[in-house]
């Protein structure tokens, strides 16, 4: 499974924890930026990881912003992506085995490093459940399919 990873200025410090602990466990990522000392805007590398996603280049991807709202928001404008702001392990796991998540936000702001990575070790293991859950995420898509011209 390869990760797609970005964030802003605010995430920059997070993401670079989550880096190394994916690095760590060998597991492939790419990071879209930002680099260290920019100041941007989370909207644009939020999109680049969500593309990267959408195209098939990356299976999931980790985003990371002052709250990891801002970059939820802009990667669910993209069709096929599931983000979610995860603030707990709980939310983490269920993001994955009911929603099927695609996209983990995470805040700089919000999150301590061993909190975050507690999360990203949960999302990144659990897998969906299907069933019941196969059915709502379908309903997701068919509002995609009614709603993305
Ligand atoms: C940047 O100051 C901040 O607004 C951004 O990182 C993020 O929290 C937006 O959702």
């Amino acid at each position: 499974m390869k990760i797609a990873l970005a964030s802003d200025h605010a995430g920059y410090a997070l993401k670079a924890g989550v880096a190394a602990y994916l690095r760590d466990r060998g597991v492939p990522f790419e990071d879209f930026g930002c680099g260290p000392g920019e100041t941007v805007d989370y909207v644009d590398y939020g999109a680049k990881a969500a593309r990267a996603v959408v195209a098939g280049a990356c299976d999931r991807a980790i985003l990371v912003c002052g709250t990891g709202l801002g970059m939820a928001v802009v990667a669910n404008k993209f069709k096929g992506i599931r983000a979610t702001p995860c603030a707990s392990e709980y939310a983490a796991e269920v993001s994955r085995s009911h929603n099927d998540s695609n996209c983990l936000g995470l805040g700089g702001r919000t999150h301590s490093l061993e909190a975050a990575l507690a999360i990203v070790r949960v999302w990144l293991e659990t897998d969906f459940e299907g069933g019941r859950h196969a059915r709502r995420v379908q309903k997701i898509r068919d509002i995609e399919d009614q709603n993305f011209k």
